[in-house]
């Protein structure tokens, strides 16, 4: 660790339960956000944005495009659109990333691929919970779909669900969603309002080993369509599993760290997965750069 720190690099690491010499212990700091939200998020209209329906915070909203907007859930009001949808995804672009290393098990079937790009939010939900496209669908306890606002302009990506989302169904609400929910108030967000989060893989895999290429090419076209409904303004891909799978590529981490990459034209940034952080707290400091880069990215 560096002997001096900004106060912004302080504030971020106490955040994140990692005491800096000379400071008081975590318990004495208050968690206030580093960030003020307005100031990132999109700076559409406040009285153009439709009031959400769990939270009064605008800024919580983002827009969507009104024939995405009816297929997501119906609790959450539509918004009027502001950017143009992208195009749609073509049945190639949804097959298996380049982890995947074979091709020609059922859930590679291109009809199968083809009908999850045009289920609603609804229905991809009730497809992923039943889902038996690999054999985890045998193993696991609960599909984890996602968490969070699906209005959020945020969408972070992890890997897979570990014992505690298996067990309840949710996304990163284990020792890794608190971290990362400590990330997300850093940044002035909670999942609640802003961000929307979901998982390379649906259903954990047994002792939460990686994942399998097999495992992998199975559940992408869930996630592809997930994004296609959410239109995220920026992606944070956390860890290697999440940002190869998305950009399907081998490159190493380390290497896809500290630069803008894109999903289908929609930004995306890479860092360090929060289980891995909870292992090596000391690289906790250089995920604030790369969370400071996705915020420039969303004012820009
Ligand atoms: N790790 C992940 O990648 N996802 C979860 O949902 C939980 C832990």
């Amino acid at each position: 660790m560096p002997d001096t720190f900004t106060d912004e690099q302080r504030q971020f690491l106490q955040l994140l339960g990692m005491p800096v010499p000379g400071d008081p212990p975590p318990e004495m700091v208050q968690a206030k956000p580093m960030v003020e939200a307005p100031t990132i998020l999109p700076n559409r209209p406040v009285s153009a944005q439709a009031q959400p329906a769990s939270a009064s915070r605008p800024s919580a909203r983002r827009d969507v495009g009104s024939a995405t907007a009816a297929l997501l859930p119906t609790e959450v009001a539509p918004t009027p659109p502001v950017r143009s949808p992208p195009p749609p995804l073509k049945a190639e672009a949804l097959q298996a990333p380049v982890l995947a290393t074979q091709t020609s098990t059922p859930s590679a079937d291109p009809q199968r691929i083809t009908r999850i790009a045009t289920l609603d939010w609804r229905d991809l939900n009730n497809m992923v919970s039943t889902c038996q496209a690999c054999p985890l669908g045998e193993t696991r306890k609960h599909a984890v779909f996602g968490a969070g606002n699906p209005r959020g302009s945020w969408l972070f990506v992890g890997e897979a669900p570990g014992a505690e989302e298996d067990r309840r169904g949710e996304a990163f609400v284990g020792r890794a969603g608190q971290l990362l929910d400590n990330m997300l108030r850093a940044m002035g967000f909670s999942r609640e309002q802003d961000v929307y989060i979901a998982n390379i893989l649906k259903c954990r895999p047994p002792n939460n080993r990686d994942p399998l290429g097999p495992e992998v090419q199975a559940c992408m076209p869930y996630l592809q369509r997930q994004i296609a409904l959410l239109q995220p303004r920026v992606i944070v891909a956390l860890g290697r599993f999440a940002a190869q799978g998305l950009l399907q590529v081998d490159t190493p981490l380390s290497q896809l760290r500290g630069t803008t990459q894109h999903y289908q034209g929609t930004p995306l940034i890479v860092t360090y997965h929060p289980a891995y952080l909870l292992r090596n707290p000391i690289d906790k400091r250089k995920v604030w750069e790369d969370l400071k880069r996705a915020l420039a990215v969303l004012r820009q």
